[in-house]
């Protein structure tokens, strides 16, 4: 995958999937280290471009480039000449010139890493496009399950909120599909794209329907900023509909897990309770979201594998 974007799932193979995964593994003994760190990437150079807010996929790319040794770069946009009138395009060409190994963008415009990627050198990891993608995220969950569960292959895995503006639902339900889970959503209706059974998943409007025979639910937020207009009559009329709590998750099988790619606006989405106690595993998508994103780098950055044994 060296010098390769990585712009969606959509269009990743499974082989792909499968080495990025095995790679993460891998990078997990490095986080459990006393010192965290290995020689892999000295002397690369990473960006981080987020030109949206981000508290986990942010730090965590930047941990995860330093645990690799490579020298990460968090640009501001506040603080840059963008606030100047320079273009998005105009300013990554500048950081371009600058050579460095890897760029990560966010952006709350879908297409926009596409188009970064078009015109840059360096390789360009998308961090998330508006309600696009997030190609990373879906990555660290698949990780996260294929450790909480001992598979992916047969699973079903219910995902439930505002899938409609997702990009979070839309990544991992290109991803699971992929290796061989069964996909589920469920929202309020209007949150439900009309189209979304063309990509293979079934849609419900219960929540005791899509959590029966359900291994793994991931709640969702909603995505305040990308709607206008109501999509449900309340927030506390969302919540009792579908929150989940500890009485709901019987309806689901007896071992599932609850997964939430934060921020959680608890009380909404999830209950106190199942945001911080098993079986939601909230905590290992984010510690294992720094593995995930060692290995992404090491593959698109780095040289020859047996690096990783450094
Ligand atoms: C998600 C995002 O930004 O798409 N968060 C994340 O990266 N962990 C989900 C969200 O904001 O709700």
């Amino acid at each position: 995958m060296i010098g390769q974007d990585l712009l969606g799932i959509e269009d990743l193979e499974r082989s792909k999937i499968e080495l990025i995964l095995e790679t993460a593994v891998h990078m997990q003994e490095v986080g459990s280290r006393e010192v965290k760190k290995i020689p892999t990437l000295r002397g690369r150079t990473v960006i981080n471009l987020f030109f949206e807010s981000s508290t986990r996929t942010k730090a965590s790319f930047e941990i995860a480039g330093k645990r690799l040794s490579a020298d990460v770069v968090n640009f501001s946009p506040s603080s840059s000449s963008l606030t100047k009138a320079e273009s998005i395009l105009d300013t990554a060409k500048t950081l371009d010139a600058m050579d460095p190994d890897c760029v990560v963008v966010r952006h709350k415009v879908a297409g926009v890493p596409q188009r970064i990627a078009e015109v840059l050198e360096a390789p360009v990891i998308n961090a998330g496009d508006g309600a696009h993608e997030h190609p990373t995220q879906a990555l660290l969950d698949m990780l996260t399950v294929s450790q909480a569960k001992g598979r992916i292959d047969g699973l079903t895995v219910a995902i439930i909120g505002d899938i409609a503006h997702s990009r979070v639902a839309r990544s991992n339900i290109y991803g699971f599909s992929k290796l061989g889970a069964e996909v589920r959503v469920a929202g309020p209706p209007p949150m439900i794209p009309p189209a979304i059974e063309q990509l293979g998943v079934k849609a419900y409007t219960s929540l005791r329907e899509v959590l029966e025979g359900a291994d793994v639910i991931m709640a969702l937020r909603i995505q305040n900023e990308r709607l206008s207009g109501a999509y449900f009559p309340s927030v506390r009329e969302y919540s009792a509909t579908f929150g989940l709590n500890r009485a709901k998750l019987r309806w689901a099988n007896e071992d599932a897990i609850v997964m939430h790619p934060g921020p959680v606006n608890r009380g909404v989405e999830l209950d106190h309770e199942l945001t911080d106690e098993r079986p939601s595993v909230i905590l290992d998508q984010v510690r294992n979201g720094v593995a995930l994103r060692m290995a992404l780098l090491y593959l698109i950055s780095g040289r020859a594998p047996a690096a990783v044994e450094d």
